[in-house]
């Protein structure tokens, strides 16, 4: 590998809370790689400025944050098939100025669950999904590439739940918001992607009884880290995993995309996040 200088950052607004200099700083240090990433304020209005100059600044690469995932779209001269059945890019490579866009939400959602949970089976039930945003986007790809049997998405606007089913209707089912507790019966899994829970946001209320013992309760949610819908999850004896691996792992393919090493996820790095 040569010893070039390599400039890469995330785009968003507002990007001020953005975790991920922390993060890509950590691992340039870590193995020792000249390179920065930085965190770049781009409004809606200046997306297509704000891309250009990066381009001429030197850049090897960005990230994309809200709200600019969907519409960096056409702005990229490459989406990979994950981004376009996905909908939206979260990640994006410069070479000889052009724009290669892909998506590593999906894998950054799996490979939480499968670090935090190793015994865990995707294809052993169904998923509920609660939320359909565009966090539930990738989290639902994901979850089909899993080999998941079935997928329950409740949402509180029902025609947004009833738009994801298409991904595969045979397997998706569109669920009244209102019936949201009884529908954990028999599941596999149960996924928060709402930002109920949030910090500043009121919890999500779920009546968690119908769940089966088996179940895992995943979170997407992770400032706080134990949301009230984790601390329920465990009163009632559930597997449980948070969200921030999602947000740590997510990170890791752009970081081999643009420095050519694939980083891991450490406790120490956890820790650095959430402090
Ligand atoms: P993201 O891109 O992070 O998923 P989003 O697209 O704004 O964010 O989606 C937020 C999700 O939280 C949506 O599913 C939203 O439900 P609606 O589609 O009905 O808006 C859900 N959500 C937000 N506030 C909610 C609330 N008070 N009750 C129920 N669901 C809520």
């Amino acid at each position: 590998m040569s010893n070039a200088f390599i400039k890469t950052a995330v785009i968003g607004h507002p990007i001020g809370h953005s975790k991920s200099p922390l993060i890509h700083s950590h691992w340039l240090e870590k193995h020792e790689l000249s390179g920065s990433y930085e965190a770049i304020d781009v409004s809606v209005d200046n997306l297509k400025q704000g891309v250009a100059d990066i381009i001429k600044n030197g850049f090897s690469g960005f990230n994309v944050t809200i709200p600019h995932k969907i519409s960096i779209m056409a702005i990229c001269d490459e989406i990979d098939g994950l981004a376009t059945t996905i909908g939206a890019v979260n990640t994006v490579t410069i070479k000889n100025g052009m724009l290669y866009g892909t998506n590593t939400d999906g894998f950054g959602f799996v490979e939480n669950i499968k670090r935090s949970a190793s015994d865990f089976d995707f294809t052993k039930g169904k998923a509920v999904v609660l939320g359909a945003g565009g966090a539930a986007n990738a989290v639902i790809y994901a979850l089909l590439q899993e080999g998941v049997p079935e997928i329950f998405i409740t949402n509180r606007t029902k025609e947004k739940a009833q738009k994801l089913t298409a991904f595969n209707p045979e397997k998706i089912k569109a669920i009244d918001w209102a019936l949201r507790h009884d529908v954990l019966e028999h599941a596999n899994l149960i996924i928060n992607t709402t930002s109920l829970g949030m910090a500043g946001n009121p919890p999500l209320e779920i009546n968690l009884r119908a769940a089966p013992a088996h179940a895992l309760v995943a979170d997407i949610v992770y400032a706080p880290l134990m949301t009230d819908l984790l601390t329920r999850a465990k009163a009632c004896k559930l597997h449980t995993v948070t969200g921030i691996g999602m947000l740590l792992h997510q990170a890791r393919p752009g970081f081999e995309l643009w420095n050519g090493v694939l980083p891991e996820v450490t406790e120490e790095l956890e820790q650095l996040v959430l402090t």
